[in-house]
Formats: C-alpha cells, sequence, structure tokens
C-alpha cells in the first residue's frame, strides 16, 4: 500500500530515497518518484512500474543534492502513469509534494483552483493538494501553507514536501496514513514505515493524526494543524535489519513460514511460565478485571487476521465462556453495532494500520467499549488508539501474504483466552494441561515444516488445477477459510473455505473430478463427521488431499494426499493444520510462476477503504 521516503542530512539523497522505496517495495506499489533540491531547484524523475525502471532514469543531476523525497503509488484515483505518479507539484513548480492516502474531497478542491486559474496535469486527488499548498504559498512560509491547505482536506494523507525556496527542511505529516521519522546524526529520515529507516537509525518518533514535523538538518520540531507545539518521546525500533533480509530463503513468504517455531517462541517469551504456571500479559494486566468481567468480546479485523479472531472467538467461549463474536471490520463499522459498556472491543492487525479496522475500533471506543488491540507493528496507528493490547513480537513480517502473524494472532488469543479462563472457570490442572501444550508447539510446527518437499510433490501433481475446496470443522473451520485465503492470493485459483457439513448445502454441486478438496481432518471430536465429508467428495470424484494426526493410517488409505501434524489439543490444532496450507499455497503459486512477495493487485497492509 504505497510508500513515502524523505531526506535531508549530508549525504546524497537520491541514493537513500531510492534504497528506502526497495525496503517499503513489500507494500505493495504500481509506480514511483522522486524529487530533490540542488542549486537550480527541484528536480524530479517518475517511472512506471518496478523501482528499477525509476533507478534508470536517475542521473548525474541528483548527485549533489542532501535533500529530497520519494514515493511509491498504489493508485487510487488516476491509472497507474507517468503523469499520475507522485511528486506533485504546485503551479509554481517549487513545491513537490508525495501523498499516501486519499483526498475525499479533491473534486470540490479542484474546481475551486481552476475557477483561480490553477491548471492540472494529473487524474489524482493528490495533485490537488499540491496545488492547494501552492495556492497558499507567498514566497517564504512553507509551514503555513501546509497547515492551511490541510485544514481545507477531507479524507486521509501522510504527506512530505519539499520547496526549492527553502531546501533546509522537509515537512511531514498525517492523518490515517501512517509516517514516522528517523533521527540520525544530523540527519533526518522521513517514511511510512520502519523498514525504509533502521538501516540508517533505530531512533523514531512516530507522528499521530493530525500532527506535521518540520525536519532540517538540525533537528526537528513537531506540532498541531494549529501549530501547537507537541512533544514526541522518541523510540527506538526493535528490529533489525537482517529481519528485512530474505536471509537464504527465496522469498519472505518462504522465509516467514519457516520463522514460525521461533516467532510463536518470540510471542510467548516472558508470558507463559510453565513452573509458576502463569500466564502474563503486560499489555493488559491493569486492565484485567475489566476484561474479566467483560459481558461479551467483539473480534474486529481484516482477511487474515479475520480468520485468527474466528479461531479466537471458539477460543474465548471454550476456555474463557465469554460470548465473543468475529466482525469483517468494513461491516461493522458501518451496521450501527449494538454495543454496551460492558462489551469489548478487540482489534486484530498485523500492520497497525489497516483503515477499516481502525475505523472499527474508533467506532466501538466512541460508543463506550473498551478497546484492546492484537497489534505486531509497534507504535502503529491501531496500537496507540486501543486503551491497551498485546504485541505478537513475530517480527516484521514483508510477504504480503500473512503466515506468521496468523500463528502468531492465534497465539495471542489462546494465551488471553487462557488467562482469563483462570480467572473465571479453568482449573488449575486444565490452565497447567491448556500451557503445557502451548509450550510444546514450537518444536511442532518444527515437525510440520520438514513436509515442506512432500507437499512441493503434491503441489507439482496439482499446481494446474483451478478451483479448490478448502474443509473443516470446529477450530478448524476458521483454518479452512485461511487456507483457500493463502492459495487464492498467491496462485491466483479460485479457491473456497467453508465448514464441512456446509458442503451439502450447495457448494457440493462444483465437485467435479480431480477438484482438489482439502481436508483438515485431525483427530479432533468431528473426526467421524469429517469423514463422511471426505467419502461425499471422492464419491464424485475430487482429489482428496487431508491434513491429519500423525499415526492415522485409516484416512490415508481413503485420500489421495495426507500431509501430518502431530497431536496437540483441539484448541491449540490450528497452530499446526494452517502449517502445511501455507506451504502448499506457496509452493502451487512457486510452481505456477506467481509473483510471491508481491501478488498482483495486492498490498501489505490496506490503508484506504
Ligand atoms: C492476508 O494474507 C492478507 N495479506 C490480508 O488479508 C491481510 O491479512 C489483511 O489486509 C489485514 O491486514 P492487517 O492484519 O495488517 O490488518
Ligand atoms: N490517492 C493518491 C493517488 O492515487 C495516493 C495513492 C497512494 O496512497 O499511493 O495518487
Amino acid at each position: 500500500m504505497c510508500g513515502i521516503v524523505g531526506y535531508i542530512g549530508s549525504k546524497t539523497a537520491s541514493g537513500i530515497l531510492l534504497e528506502g522505496l526497495k525496503r517499503l517495495e513489500y507494500r505493495g506499489y504500481d509506480s514511483a518518484g522522486l524529487a530533490i533540491i540542488n542549486d537550480g531547484g527541484l528536480v524530479i524523475e517518475k517511472a512506471v512500474g518496478r523501482i528499477l525502471n525509476l533507478e534508470k532514469k536517475v542521473g548525474p543531476i541528483f548527485g549533489s543534492a542532501t535533500v529530497g523525497i520519494a514515493h511509491t503509488r498504489w493508485a487510487t484515483h488516476g491509472a497507474p502513469t507517468e503523469t499520475n505518479a507522485h511528486p506533485h507539484l504546485d503551479h509554481s513548480g517549487k513545491i513537490a509534494l508525495v501523498h499516501n492516502g486519499i483526498i475525499e474531497n479533491y473534486a470540490s478542491l479542484r474546481k475551486y483552483l481552476e475557477a483561480q486559474g490553477v491548471g492540472f496535469e494529473s487524474e489524482t486527488d493528490t495533485e490537488v493538494l499540491a496545488k492547494l499548498i501552492g495556492h497558499f504559498y507567498t514566497g517564504d512560509n512553507l509551514e503555513q501553507a501546509v497547515r492551511s491547505a490541510l485544514s481545507e482536506v477531507q479524507g486521509t494523507y501522510g504527506i512530505a514536501v519539499i520547496c526549492a525556496d527553502q531546501p533546509d527542511r522537509i515537512i511531514a505529516a498525517r492523518k490515517g496514513s501512517p509516517l514516522i521519522v528517523g533521527i540520525g546524526k544530523n540527519e533526518y529520515i522521513v517514511a511510512s514505515d520502519a523498514s525504509a529507516i533502521i538501516e540508517h537509525t533505530n531512533q523514531v518518533i512516530y507522528l499521530s493524526d493530525g500532527e506535521m514535523a518540520i525536519v532540517s538538518r538540525e533537528g526537528f520540531r513537531t506540532i498541531t494543524l494549529d501549530a501547537v507545539p507537541v512533544t514526541k518521546d522518541v523510540q527506538q525500533v526493535e528490529w533489525k535489519l537482517e529481519q528485512i533480509e530474505l536471509g537464504g530463503f527465496e522469498h519472505f513468504m518462504l522465509k516467514e513460514i519457516f520463522e514460525q517455531p521461533e516467532s510463536v517462541r518470540m510471542c510467548m517469551r516472558g508470558r507463559v511460565n510453565l513452573r509458576e504456571g502463569t500466564i502474563h500479559l503486560g499489555g493488559i494486566a491493569n486492565y484485567a478485571r475489566e476484561l474479566t468481567r467483560a459481558h461479551r468480546f467483539v473480534f474486529t479485523a481484516c482477511g487474515t487476521a479475520w480468520h485468527a479472531g474466528l479461531v479466537g472467538e471458539y477460543l474465548f467461549e471454550d476456555l474463557a465462556r465469554i460470548p465473543t463474536e468475529t466482525e469483517y471490520a468494513s461491516e461493522f463499522r458501518y451496521r450501527n453495532p449494538v454495543l454496551d459498556d460492558g462489551t469489548v472491543i478487540c482489534a486484530i492487525s498485523q500492520s497497525g494500520e489497516t483503515a477499516d479496522t481502525l475505523a472499527a475500533l474508533r467506532e466501538a471506543r466512541d460508543k463506550g467499549a473498551l478497546g484492546i488491540g492484537i497489534v505486531n507493528t509497534v507504535g502503529s496507528t491501531i496500537a496507540r488508539e486501543t486503551d491497551a493490547g498485546v504485541y505478537l513480537h513475530v517480527g516484521p513480517e514483508i510477504g504480503v501474504a500473512s503466515t506468521k502473524a496468523f500463528t502468531g494472532q492465534v497465539t495471542v488469543l489462546a494465551m488471553l483466552a487462557a488467562f482469563l479462563g483462570r480467572r473465571k472457570h479453568l482449573s488449575p490442572a486444565n490452565f497447567q494441561n491448556f500451557i503445557c501444550a502451548l509450550d510444546q508447539i514450537p518444536g511442532q510446527i518444527e515437525k510440520v515444516l520438514e513436509q515442506s518437499g512432500e507437499i512441493r510433490r503434491v503441489a507439482e501433481k496439482l499446481a494446474g488445477r483451478e478451483n479448490w475446496l478448502y474443509l473443516g470443522r470446529g477450530y478448524n473451520y476458521p483454518v479452512a477459510l485461511e487456507g483457500a485465503l493463502k492459495i487464492k492470493e498467491i496462485s491466483y485459483v479460485h479457491a473456497e473455505g467453508m465448514p464441512a457439513a456446509e458442503m451439502k448445502h450447495g457448494p457440493i454441486a462444483l465437485v467435479n473430478k480431480g477438484m482438489p478438496a482439502v481436508f483438515i481432518a485431525t483427530h479432533s471430536s468431528q473426526y467421524d463427521k469429517i469423514l463422511g465429508n471426505i467419502e461425499e467428495v471422492k464419491a464424485r470424484g475430487a482429489t482428496t488431499v487431508a491434513v491429519i494426526t500423525e499415526g492415522d493410517s485409516e484416512i490415508c488409505r481413503q485420500c489421495d494426499f495426507c500431509f501430518t501434524v502431530p497431536k496437540t489439543i483441539e484448541p491449540l490444532e490450528p497452530l499446526l493444520t494452517i502449517i502445511p496450507l501455507q506451504l502448499l499455497a506457496y509452493h502451487v503459486a512457486v510452481l505456477r510462476g506467481c509473483n510471491i512477495d508481491k501478488p498482483r493487485n495486492l498490498a501489505k497492509s490496506v490503508t484506504v477503504e
């Protein structure tokens, strides 16, 4: 979902800007551009497609400049063309702007400016903001011109602005699209996320909505749009650069699938204590009483995070006996939900910036609900707008298809459910059994990962199939949904996940010869029912793939292909049964020649509606 990088310091800006854009590539984009200020004023280059195309156009003229801004665009208004790519200029050609987000009232602002004789080159909403800043600019008041323009804007933005008249500063502002400032030694980097900053510094400040930073080589100031000074705490980014790098894997997605034993361990580190028989979640400790007494939990999220929330729903009702529902954020935010002060809204989000999830959280909190977050990105907007929360601590997830974030989210939900359950009905013995089983999970994931070669061999047989069914029951129903989403989003085949019993209410009409039907068929409470579902599709010629509990020889005889997972307690099965489905999706996508880490049309974080 697009990206911004700005640099001001003593080094050559263009190299740092281009490297920064490459670090943000995983967010998804369709075009890119950059602007620097040299002795002659603003110099701009843009290109459609990959950053490499832009890099080829950056000539020696960029060499001496030490201040600049750059952008990867994910088009919302106007096709991905060079003209529509950012940076955009004001009418004087002295001010350059890059923007993440949507200016919702761009049409009326454009009409107003055109009535003042201002011309436009592009179809974008962003150019309107650039021209509006120019409209207010009087030659020495850049900061005020930006504030005046933003006060007219409705919608979302993360922006960086430079001006040929004032080459000693970058102005950054945010409302709804993340923006952070990296603090180096007499150099500063503005960026959409820490990936573009951490090779230069791990000291950052996170801008909040309605804030602006004026950044120079000597330092930075932060103010509100009303020019009220704001003090920002400098925070330290936990990530290390190598966590962003591929680490010898062919793709970030594969790296992150194989990171899951360690990422689940990181998620539990300092939280699950086997010896004491406790779970400690510092981020919600001050609200433990309210959470325990809650009448109802509402999990709100999108995509994979929503699937994790659905596992959470089963966990909360099963272990904590608290009525729980899982809501698509995009629906929840608009349907005028009934909430009372006994309701807890829990926003689940890897990026912490998903627009719909943020809006749903705000809607629920405005109605009096206590808001908690289960987020991976520290300091992200959702994390900062909740009353409390639990970070995943699984490290940066670069692949667009979410993998370790899913198992991290489910792990946090399992810990939270057990934590609350123990304060309600869960006996010490059952609680201890639960955390012992949880402690085994990382090692068990390692065993499942050993089947990657076998899974690839199965993928070689099925990669040409165009329509897939994913079927599961109970705790593994959300896993069926997640497995279908994985193969859909990176292999571009059609796949549908559903409760296995639902098949006979219509979808079984789809089943034809050779159609892959993937079952999560572990030795769970509904094992016999799943056997029956497998028979139903086999009778109609489907190719059956089953994720089974190791040692189950009966199903192996029935199914065409089987992947095994170690035995664990049913509530924790999703942490294991999802692994073969992640690998299956990955290997099918590789065999189909798809772009694994940057699937077409997708973005890592959907910060627009
Ligand atoms: C999952 O593989 C997708 N990338 C997408 O569904 C994602 O889970 C969804 O956009 C939510 O993102 P978030 O967790 O950052 O809020
Ligand atoms: N809405 C702007 C455009 O379409 C910015 C899109 C983005 O966030 O990259 O150019």
